[in-house]
């Protein structure tokens, strides 16, 4: 290869918003200067560019043709935080092998996903894109999206080539805002966000993006800790890490590069092998090689860890796409329902006093009511793929298929989510006062989470919380239904509605999930990836805290909280309701003492004690109360999903070993210190039941 076609399959370029190539590409893939596009789709446009690159070029090195498909590309699956809680990773790995299956058939062969960012700052919008805020259940959900995606073979036709991002602490942005600096230690990066990034490389992820931020002073485009000590030393990573959209060239910005050709040594000699759409690599390649800034061997091992993805996808023998298999394999039939199981699995109950829910499917009336209930664009949520408005159920249509012939549905949008006009008010009041119930379906407007979508304040958007307030005050039995992306702060609601469930943003079949489990056909099972906190001045709040030398008490001023505000969250990480009950008993260990590389079986009894089939997710946590360094007051460390019928009683077994009860110490060295393990076991993160064992140290 010369050295400019060598630079060429280090660059990728973006397409037009509507999927098409732009026509300066052709003459690049013709040159062999144009190693992978993002954007350009549908296989009529991929083949015509891709058969420039395979006839006319003279290497003919196939182009690598990558999107965003986070939770679809045209079935749209619930955003990836509604995913996680379901606390069942297998539904996002189907979920994934249908975006995969859907993708490649419109000449996709890449997706920018998963987003495996820690998150624990709601301001923060691309919470959404994510599986929360723990980085064990992140991981779990980080495994299953790749494999979904990638399948056990990437080169297979309904798969594609995964991409982990954005590697890494993105979602530390300092406030919230997105592509904020991040200042963290070693230890918080290696137990907090690393976590879900290493079980995407052991699970075979064929690519990394860097992300925007800097860590710890130094960009992550440009990190040699992270792209090189890590990632190829530590892990053994052998794909290809693609920056973040123009992130090589805004090293500049960062005050890391004084130029575009100092931006494209720093990124290229850390670890960075492909650059998303700024082009200084290309620009600048052949002068830093002359200096003697870049070497021939660096270049070499980017532009091979480049082919070699290519070679596992089978680029070379199958460059092309079907044309006449694309109509046919979208939003198939086994898609939509697999849509809407995963949608119902997702939901949160929040709040449900008095058995409110479920409704009876014969109930008089029902008055609909709220911003987001009939609205066919939120419930995509951030990153829709190709998904289309036209395709969504909302809440109104599901509720409207799912009620009895006799029953009275009647609508009224009472305002909008953005706007300050209460003049809807008084006919969405009517309504409820003529109806027996009235769902309230308030909440967050796609554009208001994802990307650039941070915000300074948790609360609803607009006059919604007003409108709530108005129907409560019929006197009419009124449920909210929240149709959002990131956790909310909703105290009033929590504290006067006597029903809440938590919606999320849950994809094409949102509208039908949201009906099968008002009226009782799901039985709701879904608990929360992330805490929700009081007030926004509790952010950062999250379960797996520091105790800290004087953790909060209430009859002691000089401890650690608030003056205005209780310390405790809104909701805990972990937690959801059944319409069935369960109950958590009767914990059972293996052994009282193990070796500090020994392993230990720790059991409870879970019961159904309600009275319709219902799931429950034990939640497992450790702690370590004394350790050589401070450890948080919970970590979660084991989880399953159980089905019991009423009255069934089932006992539910963990392992914990060593990849569970150790730490980064001082030295960086992952370690098991001997003494005392707290074990909890519970339905969330703060209703658990109690237990411990000790570590020995090994004879
Ligand atoms: C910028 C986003 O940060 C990243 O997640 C995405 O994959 C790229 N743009 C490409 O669209």
């Amino acid at each position: 290869m010369t050295l400019e076609e060598k630079l060429g399959q280090l660059q990728q370029l973006d397409g037009e918003a509507n999927g098409n190539f732009r026509p300066e590409h052709l003459e690049l893939v013709r040159k062999g200067l144009l190693g992978s596009t993002l954007n350009v789709r549908g296989a009529q446009r991929t083949n015509q560019l891709q058969r420039v690159a395979m006839t006319e070029s003279r290497l003919k090195i196939p182009v690598l043709f990558g999107f965003d498909v986070i939770h679809g590309y045209r079935t749209i699956f619930p955003i990836p935080l509604a995913e996680a809680s379901s606390w069942d990773p297998s539904l996002a790995e189907r979920s994934a092998a249908v975006a995969a299956q859907e993708a490649n058939n419109v000449g996709l062969r890449w997706t920018f996903a998963p987003m495996v960012d820690i998150a624990r700052d709601p301001r923060w919008g691309r919470i959404t894109e994510g599986a929360g805020e723990d980085p064990y259940l992140g991981a779990a959900f980080a495994r299953a999206r790749v494999r979904g995606f990638q399948g056990t073979d990437y080169s297979a036709a309904d798969k594609v080539l995964a991409c982990a991002k954005h590697w890494v602490a993105y979602g530390a942005a300092e406030g919230g805002r997105d592509y904020n600096t991040t200042d963290l230690s070693e230890n918080t990066l290696r137990e907090i966000y690393f976590p879900p990034f290493k079980a995407a490389v052991d699970a075979g992820v064929g690519t990394l993006m860097s992300s925007f931020n800097a860590i710890n002073g130094v960009p992550a485009t440009a990190n040699a800790f992270t792209l090189t000590k890590v990632l190829r030393d530590e892990w053994k990573f052998d794909g290809f890490v693609v920056s973040d959209y123009t992130s090589v060239k805004e090293l500049i910005n960062h005050g890391f590069a004084a130029n575009e050709e100092e931006a494209a040594a720093a990124a290229l000699n850390a670890g960075v092998d492909m650059e998303m759409v700024s082009r200084s690599y290309n620009a600048f390649g052949p002068q830093l090689l002359k200096q003697n800034k870049l070497s021939t061997a660096t270049i070499n091992e980017a532009v091979r860890r480049i082919l070699r993805i290519k070679f596992r996808l089978g680029l070379f023998e199958r460059p092309y796409t079907d044309e006449a298999a694309e109509p046919n394999s979208l939003l198939r039939p086994e898609s939509i329902r697999l849509a809407r199981e995963i949608a119902g699995r997702s939901m949160v109950l929040l709040k449900n006093e008095r058995d409110v829910l479920p409704l009876d499917k014969n109930v008089g009336s029902i008055a609909v009511i709220g911003p987001l209930a009939d609205d066919r664009r939120a419930p995509l949520g951030w990153w829709a793929g190709d998904g289309k408005e036209e395709n969504t159920v909302t809440p109104l249509a599901g509720i409207k298929g799912k009620v009895s012939a006799q029953t009275k549905v009647v609508y009224a949008k009472g305002c909008d989510v953005k706007d300050e006009s209460t003049a809807g008010f008084q006919e969405a009041i009517n309504l409820a006062k003529q109806s027996d119930v009235a769902l309230v379906f308030v909440g967050e407007l796609a554009e208001m989470v994802g990307e650039a979508a941070s915000r300074s304040s948790l609360d609803l958007p607009g006059r919604q919380l007003e409108l709530v307030q108005a129907i409560h005050a019929t006197g009419k039995p009124t449920i909210v239904v929240l149709v959002n992306g990131r956790p909310l702060t909703i105290g009033w609601i929590v504290n006067n509605v006597p029903a809440i469930l938590e919606s999320w943003m849950g994809g094409s079949q949102s509208g039908n999930a949201i009906a099968d489990i008002l009226f009782g056909d799901v039985n709701p099972s879904g608990k929360l990836p992330v805490t929700f906190p009081r007030a926004v001045g509790q952010v950062p709040m999250y379960y797996n805290y520091m105790n800290t030398g004087r953790p909060p008490e209430a009859e002691n001023r000089y401890t650690s909280k608030y003056l205005d505000v209780p310390w405790s969250p809104l909701f805990p990480f972990g937690y959801g309701l059944s319409y069935t009950r369960f109950k958590i008993s009767n914990p059972q260990l293996s052994a009282q003492r193990i070796e500090t590389n020994g392993k230990l079986t720790v059991s409870v009894e879970v019961e159904n004690a309600g009275r319709r089939v219902g799931d429950e997710v034990v939640q497992l946590y450790i702690r370590d109360p004394v350790a050589t360094m401070t450890r948080p007051v919970k970590e979660l460390k084991g989880f399953q999903r159980v089905t019991l019928q009423p009255g069934e009683k089932r006992r539910v077994e963990f392992v914990l070993g060593h990849e569970h009860l150790g730490f980064w110490n001082r030295e960086m060295r992952y370690v098991v210190e001997p003494g005392e393990f707290r074990v909890m076991v519970g339905s969330n993160s703060a209703d658990v039941i109690e237990t411990k064992f000790e570590v020995a140290a090994k004879q």
